[in-house]
Order: structure tokens, then sequence, then C-alpha cells
């Protein structure tokens, strides 16, 4: 059977890094309020000149250098992103022409933070399907343009990043000992579209002086209840890919969630019975970079030598849409 290998990742973070220290000084916050609700300590903001296409270039060379794939092997560019460069054309097109990836298929997908898991679901079912053989899957964001710098409640939440995987056919069953995807599962409940939205700016509410005196350019969230939601649905579409595969949690290796909030982590993990050393956690350092948290999180566990070739592997999002999914893969 025809299955999908992860042949490669690569990350990108921008250089500058915004502390929590830094933040007391723009709004009304504080590092012991931020780091005891949310766990995060400092984030990477994008340069002037950094759009999100920039950064998620990086991460697909390194990618593409990891798997030894030359850009011109590629099938398909998938950007997952909720920060494009522009409306239109997809930060896709814009990467696949600077790779040099010629005759490639390129999109965006939009599933915010879960778009990764959602990128890695449907480039999955090319892959199996036997429609296309490579694809580039980029997560990338610059979530400091779209935040709102006088808002406390979500400026000091969100952060840059990109990370990329280059997702190749093989064959073997992974659901019998061969590297690969498992099984994905993702879900939306449109109903809930305004816990975390960016209502101007689009068809709805074009760009206007208007608008932009009411802030509606810049991303408002229902933290609360996204918190409560984000734990259940979580837990539920990790263990319904759980047993799509006959898997239990203890069999895991690592858990890579979406980086949203250590507590958000700390629960879910409690509920499916993980152990700490099972969840891998790197909001501390890089805050919330929706699309691009699970493949900046992976990158620094493969490098740290916490996934070695024959591990099991949860990804686990929640996000704006409201979005969710799961994705069990063996590590090849
Ligand atoms: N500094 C100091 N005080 C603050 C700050 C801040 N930065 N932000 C909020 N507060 C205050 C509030 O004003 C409130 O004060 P009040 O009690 O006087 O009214 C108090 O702190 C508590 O506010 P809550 O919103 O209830 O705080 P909570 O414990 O829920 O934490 C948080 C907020 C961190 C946003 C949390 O709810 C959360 O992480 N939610 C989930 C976010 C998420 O998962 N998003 C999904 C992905 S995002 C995407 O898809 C793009």
């Amino acid at each position: 059977m025809t299955a999908t290998v992860i042949a490669g990742i690569g990350a990108y973070a921008p250089a500058r890094v915004l502390t929590n220290h830094e933040l007391e000084q723009m709004v009304d916050t504080s590092d012991e309020w931020i780091t005891t609700r949310t766990g995060i300590r400092e984030r990477r903001i994008a340069g002037p000149d950094e759009a999100t296409s920039d950064l998620a270039l990086k991460a697909a060379r390194a990618a593409l250098d990891h798997a030894g794939v030359p850009a011109t092997d590629l099938d398909l560019v998938l950007v997952a992103t909720a920060t494009p460069d522009m409306l239109f054309p997809a930060t896709a097109c814009l990467v696949q022409h600077q790779l040099g990836a010629v005759g490639a298929a390129a999109f965006d997908l939009s599933a915010a933070c879960s778009g990764f898991i959602y990128g890695l679901s449907v480039a999955d079912g090319f892959i199996r399907s036997g429609t296309y053989d490579t694809i580039l899957l980029v997560g990338a964001e610059t979530m400091s343009r779209v935040v709102d710098w006088e808002d406390r409640a979500t400026c000091v939440l969100f952060g840059d990043g990109a990370g990329a995987a280059v997702l190749k056919a093989t064959d073997g069953d992974p659901r019998d000992g061969a590297p690969g995807v498992i099984a994905s599962r993702i879900y939306s409940d449109g109903s809930a579209w305004d816990f975390i939205c960016q209502p101007g700016g689009g068809s709805r509410l074009p760009p206007s002086p208007d608008l932009v005196d009411r802030r509606l350019q810049f991303l408002q969230m229902r933290g609360n209840e996204t918190f409560k939601v984000a734990v259940r649905n979580m837990e539920r579409a990790a263990r319904e890919v759980l047993d799509d595969a006959g898997i239990k949690p203890e069999a895991l290796k690592v858990v890579v969630p979406h980086q949203a909030n250590i507590r958000i982590l700390n629960a879910v993990g409690e509920r499916l019975g993980l152990a700490e050393s099972q969840v891998v956690v790197n909001l501390d350092a890089y805050g919330n970079t929706s699309a691009a948290s699970i493949p900046l999180a992976l990158q620094e566990a493969v490098e740290r030598g916490r996934v070695e070739a024959g591990d099991l592997v949860l990804f686990l999002a929640f996000g704006s849409g409201l979005t969710w999914g799961a994705a069990l893969v063996r590590w090849g």
C-alpha cells in the first residue's frame, strides 16, 4: 500500500525576541501574569521586511535540505496560514516561485492554529490516492501583524515563525510497523466563528478609515470560552485517532500539540493520562505561532533526540473556525 512519510522537516523563527518584561512597558500586564496564565516567557517577532512567505521560504529550504529533495521534485506546495502576505495570490504561490518548484501546484489552507494538521490530512489524501508523490507542507505565520498591540488580553499570546515538512509517498503499512501517517481526523464548528477572528479587511468589512478607527483589522478572541472547548475537543480528537489505530496513549513516544497555553496542554495531557515527558512544550520561547507551532515544536523535539525512527508521534491542534484535529504518525 501507499503511505505518506515525513521525509524531512525544517523551521525558522525571526531573530527579534520580545520578552514579557518588554510587554510590561507596552500594555498593563506583568511577567508574572503572563507566565502563570499562559506559560509564555518570550516570542519572536518578524522584522519590518519579513512577511509570512519569507519565513515560510526559510523553513521550506531547511526541510528540503533535510529530506535531500530538490524543489523541482515537488508536486504541490501547501501553505497553512491565517496571515498570508496578501489576500491573493496565495502565499504558497510566492513560496513555489522562490523555491523554483517549477510545475508544482500551490495553494493556501486556512484553518488557523489547526492548519498543520489540516494540511497533513489533505496531503496524506493526495498521496494515498496516487495524485501526488512529493508535497511540501508549510505552517507559517506573522501573527504580530494582526494582533492589537493595545489589547493586553491577546497581544501577549502570539508570536511569529514557520515550520515545514516534506511529505513523500512510500510503500508499506504504517499500522504494521512501517513509517508514515497512520490516521488523521479533522473537524470544524463554524457556529463559534467569533471565538477567534480577524473581523475586518475581507469582503464583509472591507478596509476603510471607520474599520481602522474601530480596530477591526486586528485579531479578537474570547479566550475563556475558547480554552474550555479547546481542552474538550483536543481530548476527543486524540482518543478518536488513537482508537482508529488501536493504540493506547501510553504507547505514544510524544504528543506534539499546538502551543497555545501551558494550562491547555496540561489539562489535555492529564485527561489522556500522559506523562509530562510525553508532551512536547516550547511555547515558553515562541508563544502561540498558530499554524507554525506544531512543526516548530516537532523540529525542536527531533533535533533534541526526543523522536527517533519507529516512534509513535501524535499531533493535536485547535484553533479559529473553530477547527481542530489530530494525526498519528510512525516516525521514519
Ligand atoms: N495581563 C494582565 N491581566 C490580564 C491580561 C494580561 N495580559 N489579559 C487579561 N487579563 C485580565 C483580564 O482583564 C481579567 O481581569 P478581570 O478579572 O479584572 O476582568 C483577568 O485577567 C482574567 O482574564 P481571563 O480572560 O478570564 O483569563 P484566563 O485565565 O482565561 O486566560 C487566556 C486568558 C490566556 C487567553 C486563556 O483564556 C487562553 O489561553 N485561552 C485559549 C486561547 C487559545 O487556545 N486560542 C486558540 C488558538 S488561537 C488561533 O486559532 C489563532
